[in-house]
C-alpha cells in the first residue's frame, strides 16, 4: 500500500482517499510507527500529512532521515514538506508572514507542476515556511508566503508541497497526487472495484471455510454491501436476519425482502417485532432512553434468531460460528486500529452486540471508504434504491419523533417522510444532499386554517444537510421551489401536519439528528 503518515491533522483519512481515487491503495498510519515497521509493511510510497505542529515546536513529531534515504518514494504535504525539508538540510523558517487559505501559486515546471496553469490557486494552511530546499531539490513552485512552495527531487523519488493538493479548494490538487504516484513513485493504478471485490471474496472464503455466518441486515447500505459480498463468498453457507422494528421508513423492508434478496440470492429471515418495540417504548420521551431500549431489544430478538437458525441446524448441523460486521475503513481509523489488531473497536455497528455472543467477526469492508463501498455495492448487482441511500440511524423513526413513540405518530412521520424524499428524488437532489432527516414535533400543535376550518395539528421539521462524512455537517441550501413542493404535498396530505418548518442549524453546533 501507500502508507499515509497521520502528523495529526484531519486530513490525513481524505489524502488517503485521494490516494485511492487516483486508484492506488492506501492506508493511514499513525507518525509514531517506527521506520523500521513502515518499511517492513513494504510500502509502494509514503505520503507524510499535514500537521498542528510546528518543526520548531517542542512536541513536534519527528521524521526519521532513514525513511527519506530507504529508496522508498515519499511525498509531503504542508508539515511533511517541511519536515522532510529539515531532515535532508534545508532551511525552515518562521517568515512571519503566515498563509490561510485560498493564495495563488506561481509553478514552473517540474514533473508535478509541468503543463498545469502558471498561476493557480491552492489551500494553505501553515505559518512556518521552507526558504531553501534541500541540496539536489528541484524548486518548482513558490507563493507570496512560502518562497518553497514545492520542490522536487525524481531520481531520489521524493517530493512535496506546501499547500493541500488533497482538499477540494486546490483545483489542480489531485493532478499533482497523481503525477506524484505515477510519475514519482512509478505506481499504476490497480486499485479498482472489481479488484476489491475479487480479492475480499477470497479473503471472506478463507476465513469462514465451511462454516455458517449470520448477518443482520438494517436495511443500510453497508450491511447490505457486506452482506452480497459474503454472499458471493460463500453463498447459503449465509443467513441474513433482518429485525423489523417498527422504526422504519416506508418501502424499507420491501426494499430489503424483495430489491436486495432479488440482485443477490441472499437466505433471508424478517423478525417481524414491532408491537415488542412499541411496547418497549410506551411512555418513554427521553432519546437516550429511547436509544438504549432500542439498542437492547434489537440485541435481544438478534439473538433469539441466531439461537433459532442454530437450533435448526440440529445438533449435528454447523454451529454458526461468524458474525458479518460492516465496518469501514473511517471507524477503524478513528478507534485507532490502522496499523494493528489490537485495538480494534469490534462491536459498534449492530447496535453494540454483546461480549458473550460467541462469534468471530467477518468484517469485508473495514478497508473501505463510503463511497467505494457504493462502488462494490454496484459492481455486485445491488439496485440505486439501496446502493445510493441517504444514511439512516439504526434507531430509526424511534428519534425523530420528539416525544413518545406511538404506532400513530409513526404513521404521520411515515407519511410524511416519505413524500419528502420522493420530492428530494425527482428534484434530483438524492446525490447532493447528505441526508434528509423529518422530525416530527409529536408534542407541539399550532393553529392553522385548511378549507375555511381551523386545524389544529403537529409541525415537521425539515433537515436537509451537506457533508462529507456526518462528523461535520451544514444545512442545505435547498431550492425554494423545491421546499414549496414539499410543504404543500405535506400539509394537504397528512392530515395530522399542518406546518412545514426548515432547520438552519450546521453541525456543530446541531447534530444531525434531533435526537
Ligand atoms: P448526528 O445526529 O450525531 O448523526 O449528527 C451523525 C450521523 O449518524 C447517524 N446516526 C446513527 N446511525 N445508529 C446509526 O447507525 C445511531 O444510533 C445513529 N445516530 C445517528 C445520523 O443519521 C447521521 O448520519
Amino acid at each position: 500500500p501507500v502508507l499515509v503518515v497521520d502528523f495529526g491533522a484531519q486530513y490525513a483519512q481524505l489524502i488517503a482517499r485521494r490516494v485511492r481515487e487516483a486508484q492506488v491503495y492506501s492506508e493511514v498510519v499513525p507518525h509514531s510507527t517506527p521506520t523500521a515497521e513502515l518499511l517492513a509493511r513494504d510500502p509502494a510510497a509514503v505520503v507524510l500529512s499535514g500537521g498542528p505542529a510546528s518543526v520548531y515546536a517542542d512536541e513536534a513529531p519527528d521524521l526519521d532521515p532513514e525513511l527519506l534515504t530507504s529508496g522508498v518514494p515519499v511525498f509531503g504535504i504542508c508539515y511533511g514538506f517541511q519536515a522532510m525539508a529539515r531532515a535532508l538540510g534545508g532551511t525552515v523558517a518562521h517568515t512571519g508572514s503566515r498563509e490561510y487559505g485560498r493564495t495563488d501559486l506561481e509553478s514552473d515546471g517540474g514533473v508535478l507542476h509541468t503543463d498545469l496553469p502558471g498561476r493557480h490557486p491552492v489551500w494553505m494552511s501553515h505559518g512556518d515556511a521552507v526558504t531553501e530546499a534541500p541540496a539536489g531539490f528541484a524548486v518548482t513552485a513558490s507563493s507570496a508566503g512560502a518562497p518553497v512552495a514545492a520542490f522536487e527531487d525524481v531520481d531520489r523519488r521524493l517530493a512535496g508541497v506546501q499547500y493541500h493538493p488533497e482538499v477540494a479548494h486546490s483545483p489542480h490538487g489531485q493532478e499533482v497526487l497523481r503525477r506524484f504516484l505515477r510519475d514519482v513513485a512509478g505506481l499504476g493504478p490497480d486499485w479498482t472495484t472489481a479488484s476489491i471485490v475479487e480479492e475480499q471474496v477470497e479473503l471472506i472464503r478463507k476465513q469462514i471455510g465451511s462454516g455458517r455466518v449470520i448477518c443482520a441486515l438494517s436495511g443500510g447500505v453497508d450491511s447490505a454491501v457486506a452482506a452480497a459480498l459474503v454472499q458471493r463468498a460463500v453463498g447459503d453457507q449465509l443467513t441474513c436476519v433482518f429485525v423489523d422494528h417498527g422504526l422504519l421508513r416506508s418501502g424499507e423492508r420491501s426494499q430489503v425482502e424483495q430489491d436486495l434478496v432479488a440482485a443477490t440470492g441472499v437466505r433471508l429471515v424478517t423478525v417481524d417485532a414491532k408491537d415488542r418495540f412499541l411496547d418497549a417504548l410506551a411512555g418513554v420521551t427521553d432519546p437516550e432512553q429511547k436509544r438504549k431500549i432500542i439498542g437492547r431489544e434489537f440485541i435481544r430478538v438478534f439473538e433469539q434468531a441466531a439461537r433459532d437458525l442454530q437450533a435448526e441446524a440440529g445438533e449435528h448441523g454447523t454451529s454458526v460460528d461468524f458474525l458479518v460486521q460492516g465496518t469501514l475503513y473511517p471507524d477503524v481509523v478513528e478507534s485507532g486500529g490502522g496499523t494493528g489488531t489490537a485495538n480494534i473497536k469490534s462491536h459498534h455497528n449492530v447496535g453494540g452486540l454483546p461480549d458473550d455472543l460467541q462469534f468471530e467477526l467477518v468484517e469485508p469492508l473495514r478497508a473501505l471508504f463510503k463511497d467505494e463501498v457504493r462502488r462494490v455495492g454496484l459492481e455486485l448487482g445491488l439496485p440505486e434504491t439501496i446502493v445510493q441511500r441517504q444514511p439512516f440511524p439504526g434507531p430509526g423513526l424511534g428519534i425523530r419523533i420528539i416525544g413518545e413513540v406511538t404506532a400513530e405518530r409513526l404513521e404521520t412521520l411515515r407519511a410524511a417522510d416519505a413524500i419528502v424524499r420522493e420530492e428530494l428524488t425527482s428534484a434530483g437532489l438524492d446525490r447532493e444532499i447528505w441526508q434528509c432527516p423529518v422530525v416530527l414535533l409529536a408534542d407541539v400543535r399550532s393553529v392553522g386554517v385548511q378549507g375555511d376550518g381551523r386545524t389544529y395539528g403537529h409541525p415537521i421539521v425539515l433537515r436537509p444537510v451537506s457533508s462529507e462524512d456526518a462528523m461535520t455537517a451544514d444545512w442545505m441550501r435547498m431550492p425554494y421551489e423545491v421546499l414549496e413542493r414539499i410543504s404543500t404535498r405535506v400539509t394537504n396530505e397528512v392530515p395530522e401536519v399542518n406546518r412545514v418548518t426548515l432547520d438552519v442549524t450546521s453541525k456543530p453546533p446541531g447534530t444531525i439528528e434531533w435526537e
